[in-house]
């Protein structure tokens, strides 16, 4: 399969069109920006790892029934995916508060919660991605009430999933941001990336932060939070 025109670049990733109208391959840049474009930096390596773990995290899932865009990584950097129509909702699942949870209600960082929240935020970066309830989504059309349903029972079950997955390799799966798309036919899928820029992993033992807060929050060696996320997920392979 062959590149054709670049289609979007992101912040994180390029997509292109290819020559099988079905199909795109994203292309995953070293690039990182925080707090909607205002903080921007590089991590080296960081293009390759978020390709290998996101295709990786993506693979279980399918093994467990969650169906993906994935279709195949090319290389270090590239994964071909199924060309869908991107459903406009960031989708936030939270096991313990964190970052803005923590802020928006007072609750210190570490706190568990009774209950697993989901959140969805409208995609839209000219408003900062606001956070909107299941009546916005619906009086905006952004979703309909069965993609909704379909959408936070997919996010409950990968929940489970990572979650059980994680601690088995000794990290706490704080909270993570999932996105979906529609097929031609109109299934939703998992869609986008599941990677340390899009999730919060603190080490089981020592509390550590394996993530992207580590650029966030200027903590120092977030090359190595990657490094060490690709080494517990993907080992030597
Ligand atoms: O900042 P906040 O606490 O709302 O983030 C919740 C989770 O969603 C974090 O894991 C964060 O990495 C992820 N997130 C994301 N992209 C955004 C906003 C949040 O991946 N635009």
């Amino acid at each position: 399969m062959k590149k054709t025109e670049l289609l979007y670049e992101g912040k994180a990733k390029k997509v292109f069109k290819t020559d099988d109208e079905n199909m795109l391959i994203v292309s995953y840049k070293d690039d990182a920006t925080a707090f909607n474009g205002v903080k921007k930096g590089s991590i080296q390596d960081k293009g390759s790892i978020n390709n290998r773990v996101s295709n990786y995290l993506m693979g279980l899932l399918e093994k467990k029934g969650i169906p993906t865009h994935i279709v195949e990584e090319i290389n270090d950097r590239e994964t071909v995916v199924k060309k869908v129509q991107i459903v406009p909702l960031e989708v936030i699942v939270r096991n313990i508060a964190a970052g803005s949870l923590s802020k928006r209600l007072g609750l210190e960082e570490g706190t568990k919660l009774d209950k697993t929240v989901l959140e969805y935020c409208y995609k839209k970066d000219e408003l900062g991605d606001p956070m909107v309830n299941d009546f916005h989504i619906y009086a905006l059309s952004l979703a309909t009430k069965e993609e909704l349903d379909k959408i936070s029972e997919m996010s409950f079950k990968i929940n489970e999933i990572l979650s059980e997955y994680f601690d088995s390799i000794n990290i706490e799966l704080i909270d993570f941001k999932l996105e979906f798309g529609r097929t031609a036919d109109g299934t939703v899928i998992l869609a986008d990336e599941i990677s340390p820029d899009t999730c919060r992993y603190w080490d089981k033992t020592t509390g550590e932060k394996l993530d992207k807060d580590r650029f966030r929050r200027d903590l120092g060696n977030v090359e190595g939070a990657y490094q060490e996320i690709l080494k517990r997920t993907l080992g030597d392979s």
